[in-house]
């Protein structure tokens, strides 16, 4: 298994372009299946989970072409199997999001059941329960979940008990191709739902209330291709963004949408960082100084994004003063803390909340990352750490970072993967 080599203690400065966003990609890409016209999809960032979800559209039998610019046409006339299997869906949960749009389009789908993972339980009770609402006939049936329903779905009120990303987006989804009106209550407002609603309404989808807590679609017979270009990434934005301020240097973002990330940005003013935003820019510096402790509580958008939590985490053990994280969104999201104590941080936790005493040093060492972000805090941590620190299992980080050692480097970062 490849790991990352990192020695720590280089001030990053430069620029950077922000890749598209996978959180948007994913379900954009099961949207596709709504339609048998070709939709090109655009933008697309280069990842594990982009490639897992494109092997998933072929396996169901949609034709693809892959173009050298990051973009792929998908001809949804050829979709003939309908079955995500295990192999596919255990790598990556985001394969749930199959399961709306090709129930709503051939009245029948099998899924595997998505297992636990590193950061908590996460259940699909809520995506299931909507489906249902709306006249679908779900059966759990070794490992799978299989959804039927003769003729179209039909409209249906839902409101959701928890916010929930992937539900949303899963019955949102669904709506589009339902008989009668859908009205989504409690719907997850993070700019990759919204981004998934403009493009189904490139499609011909007709939804109102995009961005709000309250969608309404109104269901049509048949949904078009179009030609969509997927969102910048919020979450790797600000990913960067944290580990250059936590090595006290400067960096340029371009192409990225700075209301995407106003928590975040923020609280990096908080932490003592200077920053401009333009349209599609953002400039952070922290002219050397040392970040100040934050406290932050993670919560659906606009709240603080989950997504981002270890990142400051691992600002706030170099921080200056007491820093406190809280996490609402997922239990067992706090794992990594253990590692970050292993290169001389000092973290405790108290049920859902990491207390922080900042220290003016970490120290290099062999650390393993657990899921996709605390991977990323790890790295942040062996950035700002005296001496190596090797990150194992790093595999988690491709799922979720395009090229991530090179785009350091082009900051000033001693960092480099080793084949393993
Ligand atoms: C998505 C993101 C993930 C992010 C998360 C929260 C993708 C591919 N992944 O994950 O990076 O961390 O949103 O912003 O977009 N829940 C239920 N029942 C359900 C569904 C969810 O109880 O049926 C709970 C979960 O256990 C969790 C909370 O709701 O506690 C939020 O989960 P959800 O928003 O669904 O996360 P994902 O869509 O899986």
């Amino acid at each position: 298994m490849d790991s990352l080599l990192i020695h720590g203690g280089q001030t990053l400065v430069g620029q950077l372009r922000v890749s598209g966003a996978k959180n948007a990609a994913l379900p954009i890409l099961a949207a596709t299946l709504l339609t048998d016209a070709k939709t090109i999809v655009r933008n697309l960032p280069h990842l594990h989970d982009i490639t897992t979800m494109v092997e998933l559209l072929g396996s169901l039998g949609a034709e693809l072409m892959v173009d050298e610019k990051l973009g792929i046409e998908v001809n949804g006339a050829t979709v003939n199997k309908l079955r995500a299997p295990y192999e596919l869906v255990k790598t990556m949960r985001a394969s749930i999001l199959v399961l709306g749009p090709l129930l709503a389009r051939f009245g029948e789908v099998d899924v595997s059941f998505p297992g636990g993972c590193a950061i908590g339980s996460r259940p699909v009770d809520l995506h299931l329960k909507g489906l249902e609402a709306m006249g679908a006939e779900i059966r759990i049936e070794e490992g799978y979940i299989k959804a039927r329903r003769e003729g179209r779905l039909r409209g249906a009120e839902i409101t959701l008990e928890t916010v929930t990303v992937g539900g949303t987006e899963n019955l949102l989804m669904a709506a589009t191709l339902a008989e009668g009106k859908t009205v989504i209550r409690n719907a997850a407002r993070e700019p990759e739902v919204v981004d998934l609603a403009n493009c189904l309404c490139a499609m011909g989808a007709r939804i109102s209330g995009i961005g709000s807590s309250t969608l309404e679609i109104e269901g049509v017979a048949r949904l078009n291709g179009a030609d969509y270009t997927v969102m910048p990434d919020r979450i790797e934005a600000g990913t960067y963004l944290v580990a250059v301020a936590a090595t006290g240097g400067r960096v340029r973002l371009e192409g990225a949408v700075p209301h995407h990330l106003d928590i975040v940005l923020e609280k990096l003013r908080e932490a003592s960082a200077s920053i401009e935003i333009g349209s599609d820019w953002i400039e952070l510096d922290m002219q050397g100084r040392r970040p100040s402790a934050v406290a932050i509580t993670t919560g659906p958008y606009p709240g603080f994004p989950t997504d981002m939590q270890a990142q400051f985490t691992a600002l706030n053990t170099i921080a200056d003063g007491v820093g406190r994280v809280t996490e609402t969104v997922f239990e067992n999201r706090l794992v990594q803390t253990h590692e970050m104590n292993r290169m001389g941080a000092k973290i405790s936790i108290e049920g859902n909340m990491a207390i922080i005493v900042g220290t003016e040093k970490l120290k290099g060492a062999p650390v393993m990352a657990s899921d996709l972000r605390a991977s990323a805090s790890l790295v942040i941590a062996g950035l700002v750490a005296e001496g190596q620190t090797r990150v194992d299992r790093i595999y988690h980080i491709d799922r979720g970072y395009e090229c991530i050692e090179e785009k350091l480097q082009s900051l000033g970062a001693d960092i480099r993967r080793q084949p393993g």
